[in-house]
């Protein structure tokens, strides 16, 4: 579950589009992003202003970048604000290199790695990016308006700039000794889930999603008709003004899983779907679903992982089914990440230690995590009995 080197990146917006209600997905053009895998995430923020202070940067950052960067936030929403955390929910890589130019001595190295810094490093060029020798990537990320900075995300349109901060955290480990992979994911969990059904898949795993929202119309998927594609011998994604789907409706009763979903149909994966208010699918939450299927499923624990994101609450009841039944679980967990590099301790959350007097001890969730065996986390702090 290590992590791998990371960069700061500037950006291009290639695409910014509506999914459903308050969700969005933002496609970047990412020149030169590290190697990365499902489970971690990027940290976002606006790239600077046109002054040349863009480009690649490593970690020395003078003053004058920082001030940039600060400025350009405070510009678009009024208010000096630090980055924002995003699950990475695919990543393309073009076959074509980009052209390699000789870089001038005591120029700074493009990908120059996290705590790398080049003795000697000046700024980059107003245009770095095209030294860069790296391939291009693009990269998604899936995100719900909920505040001043997703606010800022959703007026992004193609060309605009975003510095992009990543890969951080950890990654789901791929189980290649399992056979069954169940993915569970509520709200915004699901976008690290789009990405992790591609690397079940490429393992040839046999993976199940199960995807919770409070209502149809806040689950950021597209419904697939399979009438549609009978009759007109091509297979056209289409949502209707609710989210449902005409031809396969994912099961109410949450005991056989559908290809209903474009998203996930393209991954050979089929899909659980439920919702809080009974909109779509099972009526009720995707923990409880989950709990159906495997009842009408029974798949033996040795042979089953699962992996799950979303409102810790979810994660709790998924986490303690798994345990009890002897399942491995594996929690994509979410904190206020101020840094995202572990210098800052916004992201603690407690763990069991058994080395420790006590018994646990804080992690930080941006290096140690976001991923967790579900055996580690204590939901609650010890020694207060409240969460964190
Ligand atoms: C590792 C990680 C991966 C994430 N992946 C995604 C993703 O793929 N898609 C997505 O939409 N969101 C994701 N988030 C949550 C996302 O970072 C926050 O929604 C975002 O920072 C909100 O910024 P804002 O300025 O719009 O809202 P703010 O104005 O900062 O906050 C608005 C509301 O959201 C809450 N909030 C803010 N940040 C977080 C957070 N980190 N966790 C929980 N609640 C928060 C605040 O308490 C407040 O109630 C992820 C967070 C982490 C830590
Ligand atoms: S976000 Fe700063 S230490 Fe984790």
């Amino acid at each position: 579950m290590g992590s791998s080197s990371a960069c700061i990146l500037t950006a291009d917006v290639v695409s910014n589009v509506v999914l459903c209600r308050e969700h969005f997905r933002l496609t970047l053009r990412v020149p030169g992003f590290p190697e990365a895998r499902p489970g971690q995430f990027v940290h976002l923020c606006p790239a600077e202003r046109e002054t040349g202070e863009y480009g690649v940067w490593d970690l020395q950052e003078d003053e004058v970048a920082w001030r940039g960067r600060t400025e350009a936030w405070r510009e678009r929403l009024g208010e000096p604000m630090l980055r924002r955390a995003f699950s990475i929910a695919g990543l393309r890589r073009a076959e074509r290199r980009s052209p390699q130019i000789e870089e001038e001595p005591g120029s700074l190295r493009r990908g120059d790695r996290l705590g790398n810094p080049i003795p000697g490093t000046r700024s980059p060029e107003p245009d770095a990016r095209i030294l860069n020798p790296e391939p291009s990537c693009e990269l998604d990320v899936i995100y719900r308006v909920v505040g001043a900075g997703t606010r800022w995300m959703s007026t992004l349109t193609a060309g605009d700039r975003v510095s992009v901060l990543g890969p951080l955290g950890n990654a789901f480990p791929i189980r290649t000794d399992k056979r069954h992979a169940w993915m569970i994911a509520g709200g915004v969990g699901l976008p690290p889930m789009l990405w992790l059904a591609e690397a079940l898949q490429r393992a040839e795993r046999s993976a199940v999603a199960f995807c919770g929202a409070r209502s149809a119309d806040l689950l950021a998927l597209t419904f697939t008709s399979r009438a549609v594609a009978r009759e007109g011998g091509e297979e056209r994604p289409h949502r209707s003004a609710t989210g449902t789907a005409s031809g396969i409706v994912p099961s109410s009763d949450a005991r056989t899983a559908t290809l209903c979903t474009t998203e996930f149909n393209a991954l050979n994966t089929p899909v659980v779907i439920a919702t809080d208010d009974g909109s779509l699918g099972f009526h009720g939450h995707i923990g409880a679903a989950m709990a159906a299927y495997h009842d009408a499923n029974p798949v033996s624990p040795e042979d089953l992982v699962i992996y799950t994101c979303g409102p810790e609450m979810m994660m709790r009841f998924v986490a303690e089914f798994a345990l009890a039944r002897g399942i491995e679980c594996l929690v994509c967990m979410e904190r206020s990440m101020a840094c995202g590099m572990g210098t800052c301790q916004s992201c603690v959350l407690p763990v069991a230690e058994p080395s420790d007097a006590a018994g646990w001890r804080y992690s930080l969730c941006c290096t140690e995590g976001p991923v967790y065996e579900a055996s580690q986390l204590l939901w609650v702090t010890p020694d207060r009995g409240c969460r964190v």
